[in-house]
């Protein structure tokens, strides 16, 4: 089962943050998702459409600058990084399943993704880009049939797996709360993955594993790997 770090080893290092990063690659992660908006033309790693929480500054992210950004403290001294920024210090070790939040993200990232695979040596399936938002992903499939797209859910959707194939997405990310057998079996019947967040409880992760989910978020990689087996992570 494939173990991805949330928001980096959000559990160790402050969310979303370079430090997450670098803890994720040193526990050995092969695959890592962050969460992006657009600022400017530029996409910035942070989850909430809030400053707040995260950072020492206020308002909203998407009224913010880029300069502004840089100059704010994320947790510890980190600062809010550019998904740029992320993709250099990653340098293509591990895969990155990028959520889309906010608003205006497709073009800047498929500039993005491309400059990547030109100038850092990414692999185009590396990338899985996922959101809550599905006209946007319906909008970055049209623009980039090839892309892997995972399709967001936090609750039940009736016919969701019907959905995610129609739309010709690569996975399913679903609410641990919503994991359900029936589901899960539905969703591999129609040959998509099964990845499910936020999962940091052993009891969880050794359950969804029985019930043959592909992989989980977790914010504690290096305890889902000591749970599950040493080779997944
Ligand atoms: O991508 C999985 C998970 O991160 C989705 O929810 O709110 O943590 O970004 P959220
Ligand atoms: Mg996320």
């Amino acid at each position: 089962m494939l173990i991805i770090a949330h928001r980096g080893a959000s559990g160790l290092a402050p969310e979303n943050t370079l430090a997450a990063m670098e803890k994720a690659l040193e526990l050995g992660a092969s695959a890592i998702e962050l969460d992006v908006h657009r600022v400017e033309d530029q996409l910035v790693v942070i989850h909430d459409r809030w400053l707040q929480r995260h950072t020492d500054g206020h308002g909203l992210v998407h009224h913010s600058t880029l300069a502004a950004l840089a100059n704010l403290d994320a947790g510890q001294g980190q600062r809010v990084p550019t998904l740029w920024q992320v993709l250099e210090c990653i340098d293509g070790r591990c895969d990155l399943n990028i959520e889309l939040k906010g608003r205006n993200t497709n073009q800047p990232l498929i500039e993005l993704l491309s400059q990547a695979q030109l100038q850092l040596g990414y692999q185009p399936q590396q990338f899985l880009i996922s959101s809550f938002n599905h006209p946007k992903l319906m909008r970055l499939k049209q623009l980039q049939p090839d892309l892997k797209i995972g399709a967001l859910t936090a609750s039940c959707p009736l016919d969701y797996a019907r959905f995610a194939e129609e739309l010709g997405a690569y996975s399913v990310h679903i609410d641990v709360n919503f994991a359900e057998p029936e589901f899960i079996a539905d969703a591999k019947r129609r040959g998509l993955k099964v990845f499910v967040y936020t999962v940091d409880e052993p009891e969880d992760m050794l359950e969804l594993q029985r019930q043959g989910v592909d992989g989980v978020f977790s914010n504690l990689p290096d305890q889902a790997r000591a749970t599950l087996g040493s080779h997944t992570i």
